[in-house]
């Protein structure tokens, strides 16, 4: 625990207009507050406030410019029929932040106190969160080193932000199926590297694939191990899940794969239902193999913005591919239901994963 800190709130004067729901487009609108709070050495993380939205001035010099010192993360505020507004197991993005940050140099913070932050800045903006079906508020921690300094070190100062955008569906296609370009030459990370922290570098490190998926008519890429390019790790900014005969098979945590808090749901989700699932390494020969023998049933990504995204097609080395005739699988469509019931509160929430802006019980994991 650091220091004892509090919240402090300055409002803006004037509010911004909020976009119709049919002109919502993932990250491009922003809402009237944000959180800050900053670190020193000697004070800890110090002065947590709610501000109004604004640029930042930092100095050119900052770290996080030249050595990409930064860790973020990504949660969504849903509102349900009757109006509330709640989120959907924002103890496990606090806990996997404070894991990016430890592989990042990035000083621990105290992940019940942002939270409580973060259920302010959400109940403030509360008519921020959209009501049309598939919308939402994302909510946007992220934390960057400020330290002016060019030396290759761990900063000695940092900023901590919340920003908050009403959103759409992540991907055009939504829940339809989309294309997918197995990689062979670039990787997204390798065990050891940082992987499993949700840090800027990996999603840099991840464009110059996604392009090349774009120009040959693919929407998104699915990463092989850095080592052998053999293994599945990912999909796109997504876990990744196949069904083979029956069974659910997603690749196990390795160490270059991200803990998604979807993924860690999806498998809860298929154990409650008693449907086989199991987290083993997975080979796209394995994968070609089966779609050969006609034992690929499935195949989806899993993600905080996308939720579930059925994959229609692979191309892998030259040869394409179809999963399920191209069309949305019955255990993806039954996970999309299921999972987004739960976040919009029109399902029972039995798992008990649900946190309502607005009351002051806490602390679940
Ligand atoms: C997520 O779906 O959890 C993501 O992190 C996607 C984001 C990079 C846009």
């Amino acid at each position: 625990m650091d220091t004892e800190q509090k919240l402090t709130v300055s409002l803006c004067d004037t509010k911004k207009k909020k976009p119709l729901a049919k002109d919502l487009i993932f990250g491009r609108t922003f809402t009237d507050h944000m959180f800050v709070m900053d670190y020193n050495e000697e004070k800890k993380w110090h002065d947590a406030r709610i501000v109004p939205y604004q640029p930042i001035s930092i100095e050119p010099s900052a770290m996080v410019f030249h050595y990409g010192q930064s860790v973020f993360e990504g949660l969504k505020a849903y509102r349900t029929p009757e109006g509330e507004v709640q989120l959907f197991r924002p103890q496990k993005n606090m806990r996997r932040m404070n894991h990016s940050n430890a592989r990042l140099c990035i000083p621990h913070f105290d992940e019940a106190f942002v939270l409580e932050a973060i259920k302010q800045l959400v109940e403030l903006e509360k008519d921020w969160v959209p009501e049309a079906e598939g919308t939402s508020l994302y909510i946007r921690p992220f934390i960057i080193s400020t330290e002016p300094y060019l030396g290759v070190a761990s900063s000695q100062r940092y900023q901590f932000y919340v920003i908050m955008s009403p959103v759409g569906t992540y991907y055009k296609e939504g829940l339809d199926p989309v294309g997918i370009l197995v990689e062979n030459e670039y990787v997204r990370a390798v065990a050891g590297g940082t992987g499993e922290a949700k840090t800027g570098g990996n999603y840099a490190a991840s464009l110059k694939a996604q392009v090349i998926a774009e120009q040959q008519g693919y929407s998104q890429v699915l990463w092989l191990d850095g080592v052998q390019k053999e293994f599945i790790e990912e999909v796109g900014s997504m876990n990744v899940f196949f069904k083979i005969n029956g069974e659910v098979i997603t690749p196990v945590l390795n160490g270059s794969i991200l803990s998604g808090v979807t993924r860690d749901s999806v498998i809860a989700l298929l154990k409650y239902w008693d449907q086989p699932v199991v987290e083993r390494k997975i080979s796209m020969q394995e994968l070609y193999e089966a779609q050969l023998a006609g034992l690929l049933e499935e195949a989806f990504g899993t993600g905080t913005a996308a939720v579930i995204s059925p994959i229609g097609r692979f191309s892998w080395k030259n040869q394409e591919f179809t999963v399920n005739g191209g069309k949305t699988g019955p255990v993806a469509k039954r996970l999309y239901d299921t999972l987004t019931g739960i976040q919009y509160g029109k399902i029972e929430d039995t798992l008990g994963w649900i946190e309502k802006v607005g009351e002051k019980e806490n602390v679940r994991v």
